[in-house]
Formats: C-alpha cells, sequence, structure tokens
C-alpha cells in the first residue's frame, strides 16, 4: 500500500478522521500524529486505489481520472502486471502497445481481451488544462470461471459404519484457483476427522496458467441412517458477486451390514455375589471386539455415573451395595448390548433377615435343613429313651420282691456295662 495522492483535496474526511483521535496533553498530540500517519495511509489507497475484477478474455477500460476528454493531454499510464514485471510506462504519444494496451482517445487505458498475466497495478497521472494534477490507481484481479464441477467416478453403493469414497469432484479451468465444497442432501460437509474425510488436490497447468482442483470424499455412513443419501458439489471462486458452481447430485444408496450378535459377558468375583461387609467383589465386563466397546454399568437398572471401566470394584461394601447389577457395551458399529444382570448381596452376620440375597436364601435353606435334622435326631433320641424307661418300669412292677437282691445285683452290673442305661433309671422317677 502507498500513500500516493495525498496531494489532492480530501481535507474535510481527514479533519473528521483526526477528530476523533485528539486529546489534551503530549500524548494526545502524539496519538493525533500517528493517526495522521493512519489516515494518509490509508487515505492513498482508498481515494485513489479502487479493486477492478476483469474476467479473461473479455476487454477492460480503466479511466483515467482528471484527464482532459480531447487531446492535447497530459498523462502517463503505468503499469506492473506479470506480463510487464518491472513498471512500463505507456504515454498518448509514445509508442503504443496495441496487442496488450493502448490508451484511447479520451485518454482511458483499453486492454483488448484481458488474461492472466493482466493482473497488477495501473497507475495514471493527469494533469487538467488548469494544471491540476490528478492520480488513478486501480489493482486489476482476474478471474476465470471454470467449466460446472463434475462427481468422477461415483460410487454406486456404500457400506455403512466403514469408510466409503463417494466420488472425486472436479473443477476445471479455473482462475484464482478457487475451492470445492461437499453437500450432503444440501449441508455443508466438513472433514470431521471421522466420519468425514475430504481429499483436496489443486493443480495448474504450465501453459494456460488455470487450475484444475479436485476433491475426493470419503464418508462412513452411520448405520440407520438416509437409505438413499443425495452428494453434490459446489466451486467456489472466493471473490465477491460470484455465485458457486454446482456439480449434478450423484444418489449412491447405502448398505447396512446384519448386525453380528455379539454376547456380553459379566463375570463375577466371588462367583456367589455374596460377601462380607467390607470384601469385596469384583465385576468384568466381558465384550468381545476390536475396537473394544464403550461400557457402562447399570444398578438395579439405573446407570453409574462417571464409570467406563470394563472392571468394577467395589471394596469395602455397604449394604448400600447390594442390588442386581450389568453392564452395557456400546459398538460403533452394532449398538449396545447388555450382559445378564448379577445379584450382588451382603452376608448379614448378626441375624438372618429378608435382605439376603439368592445365594444367601440357599445358604440358610441349607442350615434349616440341618437344623430339622439334628432336632429330628434328639426328638428320636428321647423317644427311645422314654420308651427304655417305660419298659424297665413294666419291668421293675413284675418282679417279685424274693428276687430283689438278685435284681440288685444285675444293676450294679448294669451301672458298670452300660453306664446309659442305669443314669436313665436314676433320672426316672
Ligand atoms: C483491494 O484488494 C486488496 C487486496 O486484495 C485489499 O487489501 C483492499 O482492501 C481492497 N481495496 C478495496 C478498496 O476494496
Ligand atoms: C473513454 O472511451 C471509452 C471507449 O469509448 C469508454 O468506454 C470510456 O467510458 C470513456 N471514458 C470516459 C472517462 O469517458
Amino acid at each position: 500500500m502507498r500513500a500516493g495522492g495525498q496531494g489532492a483535496s480530501c481535507p474535510r474526511a481527514v479533519a473528521a478522521a483526526v477528530k476523533g483521535q485528539t486529546a489534551p496533553g503530549a500524548w494526545g498530540r502524539m496519538a493525533a500524529a500517528r493517526a495522521w500517519v493512519l489516515v494518509l495511509s490509508l487515505w492513498g489507497a482508498v481515494v485513489s486505489g479502487q479493486n477492478i475484477t476483469a474476467r479473461v478474455g473479455e476487454r477492460l477500460v480503466l479511466n483515467c481520472k482528471g484527464a482532459p476528454r480531447k487531446p492535447p493531454q497530459q498523462l502517463e499510464w503505468k503499469l506492473n502486471t506479470r506480463r510487464t514485471e518491472v513498471w512500463k510506462v505507456l504515454s498518448p504519444q509514445g509508442d503504443s502497445w496495441d496487442s496488450v494496451a493502448r490508451i484511447l482517445p479520451n485518454g482511458s487505458l483499453l486492454l483488448p481481451a484481458v488474461g492472466i498475466e493482466d493482473e497488477g497495478t495501473f497507475r495514471c497521472r493527469a494533469t487538467s488544462r488548469s494544471g491540476k494534477e490528478t492520480k488513478s490507481n486501480y489493482r486489476v484481479q482476474v478471474y476465470k470461471i471454470p467449466r460446472k464441477p463434475e462427481i468422477v467416478d461415483p460410487a454406486s453403493q456404500l457400506t455403512a459404519a466403514v469408510p466409503n469414497k463417494v466420488g472425486t469432484c472436479v473443477s476445471e479451468g479455473s482462475y484464482p484457483a478457487g475451492t470445492l465444497s461437499w453437500q450432503l442432501d444440501g449441508k455443508l460437509l466438513k472433514s470431521d476427522g471421522e466420519g468425514v474425510s475430504v481429499k483436496e488436490e489443486t493443480r495448474r497447468h504450465p501453459e494456460t496458467g488455470l487450475f484444475t482442483v479436485q476433491s475426493e470424499l470419503i464418508v462412513t455412513p452411520a448405520l440407520g441412517g438416509a437409505p438413499r443419501p443425495t452428494f453434490s458439489c459446489s466451486f467456489s471462486l472466493g471473490l465477491p458477486g460470484h455465485r458457486p458452481l454446482h456439480s449434478a447430485p450423484v444418489q449412491p444408496s447405502v448398505w447396512a451390514p446384519e448386525p453380528v450378535p455379539l454376547k456380553v459377558q459379566l463375570v463375577v468375583e466371588p462367583e456367589s455375589g455374596v460377601v462380607a461387609p467390607g470384601g469385596t467383589v469384583t465385576l468384568t465386563c466381558e465384550a468381545p471386539a476390536q475396537p473394544p466397546p464403550q461400557v457402562h454399568w447399570l444398578k438395579d437398572g439405573t446407570p453409574l455415573p462417571l464409570l467406563f471401566s470394563p472392571v468394577l470394584l467395589l471394596s469395602e461394601v455397604q449394604p448400600h451395595d447390594q442390588g442386581v447389577y450389568s453392564c452395557v457395551a456400546t459398538y460403533p458399529t452394532h449398538g449396545s448390548q447388555q450382559s445378564p444382570a448379577v445379584s450382588i448381596s451382603i452376608l448379614e452376620t448378626g441375624r438372618e433377615g429378608p435382605s439376603a440375597g439368592s445365594v444367601g436364601d440357599s445358604g440358610l435353606g441349607t442350615l434349616a435343613l440341618a437344623l430339622g435334622i439334628l432336632g429330628g435326631l434328639g426328638t428320636a433320641a428321647l423317644l427311645i429313651g422314654i420308651i427304655l424307661w417305660q419298659r424297665r418300669c413294666r419291668r421293675e412292677q413284675r418282679k417279685a420282691p424274693e428276687r430283689q437282691e438278685e435284681e440288685e445285683e444285675r444293676a450294679e452290673l448294669n451301672q458298670s456295662e452300660e453306664p446309659e442305661a442305669a443314669q436313665g433309671s436314676a433320672v426316672g422317677p
């Protein structure tokens, strides 16, 4: 940017711009001085500079401001383009450069057919009849609208859940290069590193200088997505006032593979799921898949927050840890699968209660059975004891008094041989 043309008039705009910057004191004056520099440099570009876009192959006329409409004129055109490489000066009287640019009788510069090499800066300095000098400054940008973009090698079928190449969009013959973009069902598709990947390549033709842009689209259609998505591609030059060019759409079908039944298992340690208070339970979610699925846990049907590990460790278990646990594995391609549920219960050491879990119930049952058997055995022993005692009583009643001595002897013998029977008789009334 050059502060050209500052000698020309425009004091009002400058004064207005500076007023806002003026502040009392030295600092204020410094700020004002800097503002002047800024305003002057901007002013040079804004007042005498103008951006022109010119289509390749068309004619371009640049007016020399302030020049007399008819000769004799005092004016000079200076251009710095890719064609000239250095500043080239053209004057009405000088040798013309007919095929590229020539000065018209009214002082304007004519380029009969703009080429890519004519992109650059054009300046004119003219002196009016009254001696006032005016400068014009143009930045000429050249453009070439390419053919409509085309999707080559379009896919007729895409497979869900895996990356697929949709096609390659090609735009040929643009200047400047411009950009290609993809749309899915009318919405812009952007490379996101996951489901959408776009690879763009730009080449320049060595002779024409025009660009060929191509963009390859790879997508991973989601399972359960649209069965016939519509892809299209559009080209944009990136210059103001130019609408994008759209390709014909392609409509591949999406084929979804049948979900593979995946078994999710829940392994518990200890196996019974019964643990004493303060003990440890380890639950391991076994979900075979590559890549490993995302795991979360459910307790009594409610997700446990912030737990995404395939191993759930319950240490120092408390009564509130009791419940029914299961894990849910979420596969990127096959949705979610839930494991069978497992009941975790705490062994009640103090008392028997209904809170004991299913495995605890069976333990208690065994205990009850054992107690029942013991009780039965006890009762039988008691009955046998009673029967023996009653028999003995009856025998004693039948015995004659004369045999008392003999009987006593036998009792003594029994006592030594069968202490239990003797005891039983001693206890009896
Ligand atoms: C002209 O284009 C240049 C660069 O492309 C830009 O910096 C400048 O602001 C433009 N000027 C105008 C007046 O649009
Ligand atoms: C000068 O002449 C050309 C061609 O006749 C015309 O397009 C252009 O507008 C003229 N310029 C002025 C400043 O009248």
